[in-house]
């Protein structure tokens, strides 16, 4: 079925997502929320279209953002002190991270980790990580199970012009490995341009996606989550990696 064609509106509240694994409300820490009203009102959206239980999941990238577990353990404290009661009543919340591929990730000892040692990584969306394959075979050999974030965003992977499968074939070998790989809502509304979507199309067809999240940065970015267009066998699909996310709270 083409991706372009028989294809219904939805938005992301008919996505269902009652557990978002991935966003950067956390203030203060990274590119997402700057201050605690910030915070205040991405909670307020997320809850206001369904979702009960978050996991903050800020940047940790040692060039970047030198985030420790420490520093962020302490920030995420902070936060649930300040938080209002109504929402602290009405959400559940948990600490989590997302962490860059790089030439550092292998010295953190201690990383933040979902359910079942479940742990979120990232590259450059322009420049792939040549360490992926190595980090990922010892991030299992460790006993984690590792999660990559939106693999539909990293222009490595997407050809130009046409889609060409063979690019998609190191997505596919991490696949196999046991790696996890976790969709961008926004990436749907084709926010990140043709060949993203058409990668995203690829993995959602042959079932490589386990999880989806908002990865949402700010309040105003939730006004992009509000509208895409897939067929109803693609939706269905992206529903049911909604009731994944679950798992992992
Ligand atoms: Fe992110």
């Amino acid at each position: 079925m083409n991706f372009f064609f028989n294809r219904h509106r939805y938005s992301f509240r008919d996505v269902g997502m009652t557990t978002d694994i991935h966003c950067h409300i956390l203030p203060g820490v990274d590119d997402g929320a700057g201050n605690m009203d910030s915070s205040v009102e991405i909670f307020e959206r997320l809850y206001n279209a369904g979702v009960k239980q978050i996991v903050l999941t800020p940047h940790v990238s040692k060039g970047i953002y030198p985030n420790t577990t420490q520093i962020l353990v302490s920030g995420f404290a902070l936060l649930a002190d300040f938080i209002p009661v109504n929402l602290k009543d009405a959400l559940s919340l948990k600490l989590g991270a997302e962490y860059m591929i790089d030439d550092y990730f292998e010295e953190i000892t201690d990383p933040l980790v979902y359910r079942n040692n479940t742990i979120l990584i990232e590259m450059s969306y322009s420049s792939r990580s040549s360490n992926i394959m190595d980090v990922v075979f010892n991030l299992l050999n460790k006993g984690y199970n590792p999660i990559l974030a939106h693999p539909e965003r990293y222009v490595f992977y997407q050809g130009p012009g046409h889609h060409t499968p063979n690019r998609l074939q190191e997505l596919e070998k991490l696949v196999d490995m046991g790696c996890a790989l976790q969709l961008n809502i926004q990436s749907l509304t084709g926010s990140y341009g043709e060949g993203s979507l058409k990668v995203l199309k690829y993995l959602l067809d042959h079932d490589y996606y386990s999880y989806i999240a908002t990865d949402i940065h700010s309040a105003g970015q939730f006004d992009l989550f509000k509208d895409f267009k897939v067929n109803s066998s693609q939706f269905e699909k992206i529903r049911q990696l909604a009731v994944n996310n679950d798992r992992l709270f």
